[in-house]
């Protein structure tokens, strides 16, 4: 039997392999170190004499209650937790929509902007970041997805999943939504597609906010404009209180 080196060959997670033998990846809970983590286990193939050697455990996963304290222990500021906060809930969101996994998309929205405080500047935001979110143990899909939404990245991690496509469609509209409900007295509630179209039009209105990437994000996941706009005002109405509007 071949130990997996960063688990060992007694771990829980090997032992529930042994059971399972399912093909592809499946997602499973257990203790490394010490530590809950939702760990991914990927079966080559439908071997029914499939072995520890043929197993990989390919990454543990960071917990949401993890995530959190990484964000907080690097951002000081109010409104980018805030803005973490609504991009989670938009990738949670468009997780259960694309049946894709939502504690994981969740950790990339709350995590993907953790070291702007500390080096708003490219390359280094998203790069310095990556650095310590690898020695924190977060796995090269969720720190790759990270890097993948900086476009000074994007040549060595392209928009090429769905995962790297979504990130970068809801974070400038993430930002964007938000703005409008800052100026709108009912603030979220009852925000329409068009309400946040008729802001786009106003170049003065939250000018940062690129309008190019809001419409390439619209593409990138497959929707029109305002369905995808739509989605992403759904998500943030699903956590009101937590991003101040209640
Ligand atoms: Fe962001």
């Amino acid at each position: 039997m071949k130990p997996c080196m960063r688990h060992g060959t007694q771990s829980p997670a090997l032992r529930f392999a042994q059971n399972v033998r399912t093909e592809g990846t499946t997602f499973m809970q257990t203790v490394v170190r010490g530590r809950p983590r939702m760990v991914r286990l990927c079966f080559p193939g439908p071997n029914p004499r499939l072995s520890f050697s043929s197993l990989r455990i390919v990454c543990s996963i960071m917990t949401r209650d993890e995530a959190w304290k990484l964000l907080t222990e690097f951002t000081q500021s109010d409104s980018l937790r805030k803005h973490a906060l609504a991009v989670e809930a938009a990738m949670r969101h468009y997780a259960a929509h694309f049946n894709e996994n939502v504690e994981r998309w969740g950790v990339v929205g709350l995590l993907h902007d953790f070291d702007y405080e500390r080096w708003p500047n490219p390359p280094e935001h998203t790069r310095a970041g990556a650095a310590i979110l690898r020695e924190r143990g977060l796995d090269e899909e969720l720190v790759t997805a990270i890097m993948s939404h900086a476009d000074w990245n994007q040549d060595q991690y392209p928009l090429d999943t769905l995962l790297r496509r979504t990130l970068y469609a809801v974070d400038e509209l993430c930002g964007f939504v938000m703005a409008v409900a800052y100026v709108r007295p009912e603030h979220l509630t009852g925000m329409t597609p068009s309400s946040v179209r008729k802001k786009m039009k106003q170049k003065a209105f939250a000018a940062a906010v690129s309008r190019e990437a809001i419409e390439k994000g619209a593409t990138l996941v497959g929707l029109p404009l305002d369905d995808h706009i739509q989605h992403v005002i759904t998500a943030l109405q699903g956590v009101n209180s937590d991003l101040g509007f209640a």
